[in-house]
């Protein structure tokens, strides 16, 4: 019997944009989603997701592994268990945990050795088959973890090297459409290359300038690029009224920066936040309406949790 445990992610810059071949900076986070998968002798596969009643991530996951080439396995029987510390509504992005979870579990449970990249690259593949659409940034956060620099579908996934970040997650209570806010900003798009073509590109370089500030630790800077980071995706029409209340709220209250994080809509915002301001952002999020998450960012990859034998059970 195999455990492994992946991380939820948040994006921290560039979402939308990333879906246009721009770079995007994402971060997992210590909220995990587990996978225990264990042999069955009668040849069958199960899957128990517990409250979860979507299947799906986890059995497309399965069948990607079990249709790899140069994989053979006589006796396929498997039991796999998922259980989440987080719920799919936050937008901590489960189904991307589940898939690379369970291809990191039953990778293991049947010895095959699967580097970081075919577990992300089996994954992402999984993913893009149940929805179709999707950068692979949640995929790249479930299996590195850490913070990473990524371009879609893995065109670049560069982990950065930072000790903490000192971030305040506030969830606006409302469930977000991914496909619909993406589908929204492509019809825009649609309407006005030009104009959206001009945003996507200004926050690519918001992004790469992020990304320098983060490796020098100037979360100020960082800050600031996330506030014109978010004054592109309110001009994409993907914020909302309680994620700009939440992200007031972060500012009056002294952080260095705030915005949403996704796809937009609802879900999280974000905020970089000086120490010693950390407990008056909290306070002023939450008095605006926000759930604060007790989450940390930069959080370790999928991992295995713990081997256990049967016969020693
Ligand atoms: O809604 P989320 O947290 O899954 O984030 C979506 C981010 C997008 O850039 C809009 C889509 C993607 O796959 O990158």
């Amino acid at each position: 019997m195999i455990t492994v445990s992946a991380p939820g992610k948040l994006m921290i810059m560039g979402e939308h944009a990333v879906l246009y071949g721009h770079p995007c900076i994402v971060t997992a986070v210590d909220e995990r989603l587990t996978v225990t998968a264990d042999h069955l002798s009668d040849g069958h596969i199960t899957v128990d997701t517990g409250k979860e009643t979507d299947t799906r991530f986890v059995d497309a996951a399965i069948a990607k592994f079990f249709a790899t080439k140069g994989i053979h396995i006589k006796d396929r029987g498997v039991s796999l268990t998922t259980r989440s510390a987080f719920t799919s509504q936050i937008g901590f992005g489960s189904s991307s945990a589940v898939s690379v979870a369970t291809i990191k579990a039953l990778s293991i449970l049947f010895g095959v050795p699967f580097s970081q990249r075919d577990v992300f690259d089996m994954a992402y593949a999984a993913m893009l088959d149940v929805q179709g659409l999707g950068s692979g940034f949640d995929v790249a956060a479930a299996t590195y973890g850490g913070t990473i620099y990524f371009v879609a579908g893995g065109k670049m996934i560069e982990p950065l090297a930072l000790d903490a970040m000192p971030l305040v997650v506030g969830y606006t209570g409302v469930k977000a459409s991914t496909t619909a806010l993406v589908h929204q900003v492509a019809e825009k798009k649609e309407h006005n290359p030009e104009k959206v073509g001009r945003i996507f590109q200004a926050i690519a370089g918001l992004v790469d300038k992020a990304k320098v500030q983060i490796l020098e630790g100037d979360w100020e800077r960082v800050g600031k690029f996330m506030d014109f980071n978010q004054e592109y995706l309110r001009d994409l029409g993907v914020s909302s009224q309680k994620l700009e209340d939440l992200i007031g709220a972060a500012h009056e209250s002294g952080a260095w920066g705030a915005k949403l994080s996704g796809a937009g809509g609802g879900d999280c915002m974000i905020a970089l936040v000086p120490p010693e301001k950390r407990e008056v952002v909290i306070a002023a999020i939450t008095a605006a309406g926000g759930q604060v998450m007790p989450v940390h960012a930069h959080a370790e990859g999928v991992n295995e949790v713990s081997v256990l034998r049967k016969n020693t059970l």
